[in-house]
Protein backbone atom coordinates (compact mmCIF):
# COMPACT_ATOMS: atom_id res chain seq x y z
CA UNK A 1 0.00 0.00 0.00
CA UNK A 2 1.51 3.68 -0.97
CA UNK A 3 -0.34 6.06 1.10
CA UNK A 4 -0.13 7.39 4.18
CA UNK A 5 -1.75 10.16 6.60
CA UNK A 6 -0.20 13.17 4.55
CA UNK A 7 -2.28 12.40 1.83
CA UNK A 8 -5.16 14.01 0.50
CA UNK A 9 -8.55 12.16 1.77
CA UNK A 10 -9.66 11.93 -2.23
CA UNK A 11 -6.43 11.05 -3.41
CA UNK A 12 -6.96 8.29 -1.00
CA UNK A 13 -10.51 7.62 -2.30
CA UNK A 14 -9.54 7.75 -5.72
CA UNK A 15 -6.87 5.16 -5.93
CA UNK A 16 -8.34 2.89 -2.93
CA UNK A 17 -12.36 2.77 -3.70
CA UNK A 18 -12.79 0.88 -0.71
CA UNK A 19 -11.07 3.08 1.78
CA UNK A 20 -14.59 5.32 0.94
CA UNK A 21 -15.96 2.56 3.22
CA UNK A 22 -14.05 3.46 6.70
CA UNK A 23 -14.62 7.21 5.55
CA UNK A 24 -18.49 6.53 5.58
CA UNK A 25 -18.28 4.92 8.70
CA UNK A 26 -16.18 7.55 10.49
CA UNK A 27 -17.54 10.47 8.83
CA UNK A 28 -15.06 11.51 7.17
CA UNK A 29 -15.65 13.94 4.49
CA UNK A 30 -14.21 12.41 0.79
CA UNK A 31 -15.91 14.07 -1.86
CA UNK A 32 -16.59 17.90 -1.07
CA UNK A 33 -13.52 18.66 1.46
CA UNK A 34 -11.25 15.18 -0.03
CA UNK A 35 -8.39 17.93 -0.94
CA UNK A 36 -7.36 17.99 2.85
CA UNK A 37 -4.57 15.30 4.14
CA UNK A 38 -5.87 11.95 5.77
CA UNK A 39 -4.31 13.38 8.84
CA UNK A 40 -6.00 16.86 9.13
CA UNK A 41 -9.38 15.30 8.18
CA UNK A 42 -9.17 12.53 11.39
CA UNK A 43 -8.49 15.60 13.51
CA UNK A 44 -11.25 17.43 12.27
CA UNK A 45 -13.49 14.59 13.00
CA UNK A 46 -12.09 13.61 15.99
CA UNK A 47 -10.83 10.06 15.23
CA UNK A 48 -7.52 8.75 15.57
CA UNK A 49 -6.07 8.76 12.30
CA UNK A 50 -3.49 5.16 13.03
CA UNK A 51 -6.78 3.65 14.02
CA UNK A 52 -8.26 4.84 10.29
CA UNK A 53 -5.41 3.61 8.73
CA UNK A 54 -5.53 0.44 9.46
CA UNK A 55 -9.64 0.19 9.38
CA UNK A 56 -8.38 1.16 5.32
CA UNK A 57 -5.59 -1.71 5.65
CA UNK A 58 -8.41 -4.08 6.48
CA UNK A 59 -10.78 -3.12 3.84
CA UNK A 60 -8.35 -3.83 1.24
CA UNK A 61 -6.85 -7.01 2.75
CA UNK A 62 -10.09 -8.43 3.25
CA UNK A 63 -11.57 -7.88 -0.01
CA UNK A 64 -8.61 -8.78 -2.74
CA UNK A 65 -10.59 -8.03 -5.61
CA UNK A 66 -10.75 -4.68 -4.40
CA UNK A 67 -13.37 -2.34 -6.14
CA UNK A 68 -12.84 -0.67 -9.74
CA UNK A 69 -10.75 1.62 -9.55
CA UNK A 70 -11.93 5.25 -11.99
CA UNK A 71 -8.62 6.84 -11.08
CA UNK A 72 -7.04 5.05 -14.56
CA UNK A 73 -10.67 5.37 -16.79
CA UNK A 74 -11.01 7.28 -19.80
CA UNK A 75 -13.53 10.40 -18.81
CA UNK A 76 -16.21 8.86 -21.68
CA UNK A 77 -15.91 5.48 -19.71
CA UNK A 78 -15.91 7.80 -16.11
CA UNK A 79 -18.99 9.81 -17.58
CA UNK A 80 -21.05 6.58 -18.49
CA UNK A 81 -20.60 4.98 -15.31
CA UNK A 82 -21.49 8.19 -13.50
CA UNK A 83 -24.89 8.49 -16.05
CA UNK A 84 -25.74 4.70 -15.25
CA UNK A 85 -24.93 4.47 -11.69
CA UNK A 86 -25.63 7.55 -9.96
CA UNK A 87 -27.70 10.19 -12.36
CA UNK A 88 -30.52 8.05 -13.56
CA UNK A 89 -31.26 5.92 -10.02
CA UNK A 90 -31.17 9.92 -8.52
CA UNK A 91 -33.70 11.18 -10.87
CA UNK A 92 -36.05 8.58 -10.25
CA UNK A 93 -35.22 8.58 -6.04
CA UNK A 94 -35.65 12.56 -5.39
CA UNK A 95 -39.46 12.64 -6.64
CA UNK A 96 -40.23 9.25 -4.28
CA UNK A 97 -37.62 10.99 -1.09
CA UNK A 98 -39.55 14.12 -1.59
CA UNK A 99 -42.99 12.56 -1.86
CA UNK A 100 -42.16 10.56 1.46
CA UNK A 101 -40.98 13.76 2.96
CA UNK A 102 -43.93 15.49 2.81
CA UNK A 103 -46.24 12.98 3.81
CA UNK A 104 -44.19 12.45 7.22
CA UNK A 105 -44.25 15.79 7.71
CA UNK A 106 -47.93 16.33 7.33
CA UNK A 107 -48.90 13.16 8.92
CA UNK A 108 -46.50 13.28 11.77
CA UNK A 109 -45.34 16.48 12.20
CA UNK A 110 -46.70 17.27 15.42
CA UNK A 111 -44.65 14.27 17.03
CA UNK A 112 -41.63 16.42 15.95
CA UNK A 113 -42.84 19.23 14.14
CA UNK A 114 -39.21 21.37 13.97
CA UNK A 115 -37.42 18.54 12.63
CA UNK A 116 -39.79 16.93 10.20
CA UNK A 117 -40.60 20.54 8.67
CA UNK A 118 -37.38 21.90 8.53
CA UNK A 119 -36.10 17.78 7.05
CA UNK A 120 -38.82 18.17 4.57
CA UNK A 121 -38.00 21.43 3.65
CA UNK A 122 -34.02 20.47 2.83
CA UNK A 123 -34.98 17.48 1.01
CA UNK A 124 -37.43 19.37 -1.41
CA UNK A 125 -33.95 21.79 -1.46
CA UNK A 126 -32.03 19.08 -2.47
CA UNK A 127 -34.62 17.64 -4.63
CA UNK A 128 -34.76 20.67 -6.51
CA UNK A 129 -31.13 21.59 -6.64
CA UNK A 130 -29.80 18.38 -7.58
CA UNK A 131 -32.37 17.84 -10.28
CA UNK A 132 -31.16 21.05 -12.34
CA UNK A 133 -27.18 19.96 -11.67
CA UNK A 134 -28.22 16.88 -13.11
CA UNK A 135 -29.05 18.40 -16.05
CA UNK A 136 -26.26 21.35 -15.97
CA UNK A 137 -24.09 18.10 -16.26
CA UNK A 138 -25.48 16.17 -18.65
CA UNK A 139 -26.03 19.44 -21.04
CA UNK A 140 -23.10 21.44 -20.62
CA UNK A 141 -20.57 19.95 -18.73
CA UNK A 142 -20.26 16.51 -19.89
CA UNK A 143 -20.64 17.21 -23.12
CA UNK A 144 -17.52 19.40 -23.23
CA UNK A 145 -15.45 17.17 -21.41
CA UNK A 146 -15.80 14.74 -24.63
CA UNK A 147 -15.03 17.19 -26.72
CA UNK A 148 -12.05 18.01 -24.85
CA UNK A 149 -13.01 21.70 -24.45
CA UNK A 150 -10.28 22.64 -21.61
CA UNK A 151 -10.88 26.28 -22.31
CA UNK A 152 -14.29 26.40 -21.63
CA UNK A 153 -14.70 23.79 -18.76
CA UNK A 154 -13.03 25.69 -16.00
CA UNK A 155 -16.33 27.72 -14.82
CA UNK A 156 -18.91 25.04 -15.03
CA UNK A 157 -16.76 22.69 -12.99
CA UNK A 158 -16.00 26.03 -10.52
CA UNK A 159 -19.59 26.31 -10.50
CA UNK A 160 -21.07 22.64 -10.37
CA UNK A 161 -17.99 22.02 -7.36
CA UNK A 162 -19.50 25.25 -5.45
CA UNK A 163 -22.81 23.23 -5.79
CA UNK A 164 -21.36 20.24 -4.79
CA UNK A 165 -20.34 21.49 -1.34
CA UNK A 166 -23.79 22.96 -0.94
CA UNK A 167 -25.21 19.78 -0.98
CA UNK A 168 -22.81 17.89 0.88
CA UNK A 169 -23.94 20.80 3.79
CA UNK A 170 -27.40 19.74 2.91
CA UNK A 171 -26.63 16.55 3.51
CA UNK A 172 -25.04 17.07 6.70
CA UNK A 173 -28.28 18.47 7.91
CA UNK A 174 -29.69 15.32 6.93
CA UNK A 175 -27.53 13.68 9.07
CA UNK A 176 -28.60 15.99 12.14
CA UNK A 177 -32.04 15.98 11.82
CA UNK A 178 -32.64 12.67 10.87
CA UNK A 179 -30.35 11.59 14.52
CA UNK A 180 -27.63 9.82 12.32
CA UNK A 181 -30.70 8.30 10.25
CA UNK A 182 -31.90 6.46 13.52
CA UNK A 183 -35.44 5.32 13.36
CA UNK A 184 -37.62 6.42 16.29
CA UNK A 185 -39.54 4.10 18.04
CA UNK A 186 -43.05 5.15 17.18
CA UNK A 187 -42.70 5.67 13.20
CA UNK A 188 -44.16 4.27 10.85
CA UNK A 189 -43.13 2.23 7.68
CA UNK A 190 -42.88 6.05 5.47
CA UNK A 191 -41.16 7.31 8.06
CA UNK A 192 -38.75 3.83 8.14
CA UNK A 193 -38.86 4.13 4.09
CA UNK A 194 -37.58 7.81 4.29
CA UNK A 195 -34.91 7.33 6.79
CA UNK A 196 -33.67 4.53 4.62
CA UNK A 197 -33.45 6.50 1.62
CA UNK A 198 -31.84 9.21 3.09
CA UNK A 199 -29.39 7.05 4.37
CA UNK A 200 -28.75 5.52 1.17
CA UNK A 201 -28.81 9.15 -0.67
CA UNK A 202 -26.14 10.08 1.31
CA UNK A 203 -23.78 7.19 0.69
CA UNK A 204 -24.44 7.52 -3.14
CA UNK A 205 -23.89 11.08 -3.55
CA UNK A 206 -20.89 11.20 -1.48
CA UNK A 207 -19.43 8.83 -3.96
CA UNK A 208 -20.99 10.34 -6.98
CA UNK A 209 -19.31 13.85 -6.03
CA UNK A 210 -16.15 11.80 -4.97
CA UNK A 211 -15.71 10.66 -8.81
CA UNK A 212 -16.80 14.03 -10.24
CA UNK A 213 -14.69 16.22 -7.89
CA UNK A 214 -11.50 14.01 -7.60
CA UNK A 215 -11.31 12.39 -10.33
CA UNK A 216 -13.18 13.34 -13.60
CA UNK A 217 -13.00 17.08 -12.95
CA UNK A 218 -9.34 17.35 -12.51
CA UNK A 219 -8.64 14.53 -15.51
CA UNK A 220 -10.75 17.59 -17.54
CA UNK A 221 -9.44 20.72 -16.61
FE1 LIG B 1 -23.22 14.06 -11.41
FE1 LIG C 1 -22.23 16.67 -9.78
Amino acid sequence: MSFDATHAVGEIAAQYPLATRVFHRRGIDYCCGGGIPLAEACKKEGVDVELVVSEIERELADSPANAQRWDDAKPAELIDHILTVYHVPLKEELPRLLQMAAKVHSVHGEKDPERLAELHKVVEWLATELEQHLVKEEEDLFPLILKGDKEKIRLPVDILESEHSAAGEALRRVRVLTDDFQVPAEACNTWRALWKGLEALEDSLHQHIHLENNILFPKAV
